[in-house]
């Protein structure tokens, strides 16, 4: 039994996705919900706080040729709606999917990604509330309230959404508007949609059209108010560019918040999935791709691009070094100017500081690979790996050509054409004697200036 004055338990809670909109002001043969904000699908952060909310199950409502939604919500149901005959109709489609589940139903955007969990959680305590209403809709005052619906409410709650188009001049004139986001029993829920009707400005079944006919069966409906700027939807790539700059912001805010420090936050670009330590370092422009993992106490410096990378405690990375799917840096460990690495791991305190390719690779401990090394990963038909033992010594210039071993403490000589493996404290060499002339060059030089001055005085003379 809940003791008295303790908050009540959370209602079991589903979710309804809606999504199946093209979104044709994005000029786009992707659906509106797979552009991605921080390299990830809006319709995947809506899933995120949903998780975050740990509510299940979570239907999405697509359309018919959204095979990529569908594997972009997977392992969640997807249900099509094939025709688009509105909000309260594409709700019903997710009605079979939900059969038998009792509890609320969470009706949210797949444009809408930036809504938080904490509102969503003072959402359902509104459930909950004194006047138990049937139907909890998230409200907000925007600056411009627009096409919004506008949400009429009276001392005893919320009695109606009414569309912007439908609305008559004093309805138009209330700032209080409807987010979209809703959550309402799942029984009451399905029972008023099914008396929804299309008897409105666009002909469509709305959604909207459920809080009226809750109060005309005397059913408590309530408002829950949430910040603007969560309610942002996104239409058109313009709108994409400010949600992009507003999920930066907080990006950047929290890697600082927590620990980081950014040099020039405005330049650095983080993932939806980024981590970062405490004491990390950034310099300026840097990118940060999907899948970046950096442990405490990192340093990048300046205009580098990592994805897919994983950097340990203590490494220095750049200014311009470049780590694609598969890097891991060690502890310790140095990567520098234009070096490329992927898909191979820098054991403690290895370092490739200059002008590297390194893939499909493992650098042991302490490992020193020179300038200008190039693993040669690729024969045009198979990708091989290249190794090199702990404390090795890679010449500048050399060639690894994978599969190729270097043993640990071996070494390579500058220009080295590595195709055998060398042996532990080995040193491998293939480069051609050297040929020394005494005075060449300045021998060189005078044969070119004094041919440079006939040309000269030849040029005049004619
Ligand atoms: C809707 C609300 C409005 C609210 C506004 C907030 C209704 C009737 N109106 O209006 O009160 O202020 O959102 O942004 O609900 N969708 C489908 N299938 C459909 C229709 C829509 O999946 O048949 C999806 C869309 O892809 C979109 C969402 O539902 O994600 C909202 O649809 P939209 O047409 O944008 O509704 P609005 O007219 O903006
Ligand atoms: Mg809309």
């Amino acid at each position: 039994m809940t003791p008295p004055g303790s908050p009540s338990p959370a209602i079991a809670t589903a979710a309804v996705i809606l999504a199946a909109g093209m979104g044709t002001r994005m000029r786009s043969i992707l659906p509106k919900v797979m552009h991605a904000i921080g390299g990830r699908p809006m319709v995947q952060h809506v899933l995120a706080t949903l998780m975050e909310e740990k509510i299940s199950p979570v239907v999405a409502v697509i359309g018919p040729d959204m095979d990529g939604v569908a594997k972009a919500v997977s392992p969640h149901q997807t249900v099509r709606q094939k025709d688009r005959l509105g909000t309260g109709h594409a709700v019903l489609q997710a009605k079979d999917a939900l059969a038998g589940f009792k509890g609320d139903v969470l009706i949210v955007y797949g444009d809408t990604p930036f809504v938080a969990a904490e509102t969503i959680q003072h959402m359902r305590a509104a459930r909950t509330a004194e006047q138990k209403p049937s139907i909890v809709v998230l409200g907000f005052r925007p600056k411009d309230p627009g096409a919004y619906g506008r949400l009429i409410t009276s001392d005893s709650g919320l009695e109606r959404i009414v569309e912007a188009k439908d609305a008559k001049p004093e309805e138009l004139k209330v700032g209080l508007c409807n987010s979209g986001i809703m959550l309402a029993d799942a029984n009451v829920l399905w029972d008023l949609l099914a008396g929804v009707k299309p008897n409105n400005a666009k002909g469509e079944y709305y959604l909207t059209d459920v809080v009226g006919l809750a109060r005309s069966k005397s059913l408590a409906c309530a408002v829950v108010e949430g910040p603007e700027d969560e309610m942002l939807g996104i239409n058109s790539r313009v709108e994409l560019a400010e949600a992009e700059a507003i999920f930066q912001r907080a990006r950047r805010l929290r890697a600082m918040e927590n620990g980081a420090t950014l040099t020039a936050p405005d330049t650095v670009y983080f993932s939806a999935d980024t981590k970062i330590g405490k004491d990390v370092e950034i310099g300026p422009f840097v990118h940060f791709g999907p899948g970046v993992t950096v442990e405490d106490g990192v340093v990048i410096k300046g205009f580098c691009h990592f994805e897919g990378a994983h950097l340990s405690t203590g490494a220095i990375v750049g200014p311009y070094s470049r780590l694609r799917p598969g890097a891991s840096i060690g502890k310790d460990a140095h990567v520098g100017n234009f070096v490329e690495i992927k898909n191979a791991h820098l054991d403690e305190g290895a370092k490739v500081n200059h002008l590297s390719y390194v893939g499909d690779a493992d650098v042991g401990a302490k490992a020193n690979v020179g300038a200008g090394t190039i693993t040669a990963n690729y024969d045009g038909f198979n990708k091989s790996r290249t190794q090199i033992g702990a404390g090795a010594s890679i010449g500048s210039n050399t060639v690894l050509v994978a599969p190729v071993k270097v043993g640990e403490g071996g070494m390579t000589g500058a220009g080295a054409v590595v195709r055998k493996d060398v042996p532990k404290d080995g040193l491998a060499l293939n480069s051609s004697r050297q040929e020394t002339r005494e005075g060449f060059a300045a021998k060189y030089r005078e044969m070119k200036k004094a041919a440079k001055s006939q040309s000269i005085n030849k040029k005049s003379e004619s």
